[in-house]
C-alpha cells in the first residue's frame, strides 16, 4: 500500500494552478478523504518566470512536460494544458509508462477520445475527466454511476457560461448582442478569439462528452448540429419575452430508436422550465431518464476553483484506488460509435416571424404552405403596421427537414418579404 500519491501537473494556468493550491491548502482533509497524502511531485509549464498561485520548490518545476510523463515516481499526472497537441502524445506516453491520468481537456476528448480511452485500458490504469464538462459541476460521475441503473432518453445543457452571460444580458438590459458580447470581454469571460464560445464549438464538444455518457455509444464533435447566437437579435428576446420565453444557448442530446441527435443552438425556452432560470454565466445540465424522471445539475462551469475542485475530486478517486488495489470504471462506450440520426430527420419545434405584406388571404396562403409539408401550427400572432405586418408562428413538432422544406416555400412567396427569424423551441414537453 502506497501513503503517499505523486501528481505530476502539466500546466499551472487556470486549471492547474486551482488544483495544486487545493492540493496544497486541502492537504490534511484530501489525504483523510483519499487514504494516502496526495503530494505535488513534479510540475510543466512554459515559463519559469511568471508569477504562479502557488509557491513549490524550484527542482519541481520544469519546462519539458515530457519529464513529468517520463518520471518514474510518478503515479498519477494531471492534463492541463489543453489542446490537442502535445496534450495527447504526453496523455498517451504517461498511459503508457501505466501512470493514471486526469484531464479536463474537452477538445481532445470530444475528438480523439477513443484513442485515449482505450490506451488507457491497455495500460489498466484511470483516465478520469469530471472537470471537462461544466467545471465544478459533478457530471461525468452521476452519469457514468450513478444514473447506471437508469435509462437517459434526453440530455439538455447550457453548459457554455460565455454565451449565457451575453444572453441573460441581451435578456435583462435590451442590449444588443455585440454590446452584450462587448461587456463580456470587458469582464474577461471571453477567450482571444470568442468563436468557440459564440459559434457553439466549445458546447458542442461537452455534449459530445455528455452524449456518449448518457446513451453508451461514441459521439463526437463533428457529430454534432451546430449554431451559434450572433445571430440572436434584441427584438428576438423581446418577443420571446412576450410568449413566456427565455432564449438560451441549449445543447440537446436525445435517443430514439437506437438513433442519437446532438445538436447545439440559441432555443426557446418556457420560462417554467428550470433551464430558463439558469442566468450569467452558470452552467447546468437537465437529464431526462426513464426511471428518475427529470434531474437538474447546476453550479459554475469554468473557473479556477470549480474546475480545480473536480480536477481534485478525481485525483482522490484515483488515490483511493491505488491505495485499495481498485480501478474506476473505464470507458462506458459499449457502442464504439453511435448511430447518429440524419439532421433531417430530427424533430424539433420551431418558433418563426415572417414580415409578410399585409394582405387578405396571406395568413391562409401561408398556413397552406406549413400544410404542404405537414407542419402542424401550434399557435400565431399576427401584427400589423400599414403595408407590411408580422406573423409570429410556433409549430407542433416537425422534422428538421419538413421545416426547411417549409421555410425555403415560404421565402419564394411573393407575399412573404423576409423570414426575420427562426429559432427552435425547446423544453415544453411536447418534443
Ligand atoms: N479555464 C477553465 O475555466 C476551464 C474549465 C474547464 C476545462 N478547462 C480545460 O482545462 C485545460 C486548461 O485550461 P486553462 O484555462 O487552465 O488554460 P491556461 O490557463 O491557458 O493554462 C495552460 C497551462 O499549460 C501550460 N502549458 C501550455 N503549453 C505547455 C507545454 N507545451 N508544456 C508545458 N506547459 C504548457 C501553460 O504554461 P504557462 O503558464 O507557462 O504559459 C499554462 O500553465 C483546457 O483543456 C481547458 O479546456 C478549463
Amino acid at each position: 500500500m502506497s501513503s503517499t500519491v505523486k501528481v505530476g501537473l502539466l500546466g499551472c494556468g487556470i486549471v492547474g494552478g486551482a488544483t495544486a493550491r487545493i492540493l496544497i491548502d486541502h492537504a490534511p482533509d484530501l489525504s483523510m478523504r483519499a487514504g494516502a497524502d496526495l503530494e505535488i511531485a513534479r510540475i510543466a509549464v512554459r515559463s519559469l518566470t511568471k508569477e504562479r498561485e502557488v509557491s513549490l520548490p524550484a527542482e519541481k518545476w520544469t519546462t519539458d512536460p515530457w519529464e513529468v510523463v517520463n518520471d518514474p515516481d510518478i503515479d498519477v499526472v494531471v492534463e492541463a494544458i489543453g489542446g490537442i497537441e502535445p496534450a495527447k502524445d504526453l496523455i498517451l506516453a504517461a498511459l503508457k509508462n501505466k501512470k493514471h491520468v486526469v484531464t479536463a481537456n474537452k477538445e481532445l476528448l470530444s475528438t480523439l477520445g477513443k484513442e485515449v480511452m482505450d490506451a488507457a485500458e491497455e495500460a489498466g490504469v484511470d483516465l478520469l475527466f469530471e472537470a471537462s464538462v461544466a467545471g465544478g459541476i459533478p457530471i461525468i460521475r452521476p452519469m457514468k454511476e450513478s444514473l447506471a441503473g437508469d435509462r437517459v432518453r434526453r440530455v439538455m445543457g447550457l453548459v457554455n457560461g460565455t454565451t449565457n452571460f451575453i444572453l441573460t444580458r441581451m435578456s435583462e438590459t435590451g442590449e444588443s448582442f455585440a454590446e452584450s458580447l462587448a461587456e463580456a470581454e470587458r469582464l474577461g469571460y471571453t477567450e482571444m478569439d470568442p468563436s468557440a464560445d459564440i459559434e457553439g464549438y466549445d458546447a458542442a464538444a461537452k455534449l459530445a462528452i455528455l452524449a456518449s455518457l448518457a446513451f453508451n455509444a461514441r459521439v463526437v464533435a463533428s457529430d454534432v448540429e451546430r449554431e451559434g447566437i450572433s445571430a440572436v437579435k434584441a427584438s428576438d428576446i423581446v418577443a420571446a419575452h412576450e410568449l413566456g420565453y427565455e432564449i438560451k444557448l441549449l445543447a440537446v442530446a436525445e435517443i430514439d430508436e437506437g438513433q442519437v441527435a446532438a445538436r447545439v443552438h440559441p432555443s426557446m425556452v418556457p420560462k417554467n422550465h428550470p433551464l430558463a432560470a439558469v442566468r450569467d454565466v452558470f452552467n447546468a445540465v437537465f437529464v431526462e431518464s426513464q426511471e428518475s424522471g427529470e434531474l437538474m445539475f447546476y453550479g459554475r462551469g469554468a473557473g479556477g476553483g470549480p474546475t480545480g475542485s473536480a480536477v481534485v475530486g478525481d485525483l482522490v478517486e484515483v488515490a483511493r484506488n491505488i491505495v485499495s488495489g481498485g480501478r474506476s470504471a473505464g470507458c462506458t462506450c459499449y457502442h464504439s460509435r453511435a448511430k447518429i440520426r440524419p439532421h433531417d430527420e430530427t424533430r424539433v419545434r420551431y418558433y418563426v416571424v415572417l414580415s409578410v405584406l399585409d394582405q387578405p388571404g396571406v395568413l391562409s396562403t401561408v398556413a397552406g404552405v406549413f400544410a404542404n409539408h405537414d407542419v402542424s401550427i401550434a399557435s400565431v400572432r399576427q401584427e400589423g403596421a400599414g403595408d407590411e405586418a408580422t406573423l409570429a408562428l410556433i409549430t407542433h413538432p416537425a422534422t428538421e427537414g419538413q421545416h426547411g422544406q417549409t421555410f425555403s416555400e415560404l421565402a419564394k412567396l411573393d407575399s412573404v418579404k423576409e423570414i426575420t427569424s427562426r429559432l427552435r423551441v425547446e423544453g415544453t414537453g411536447e418534443e
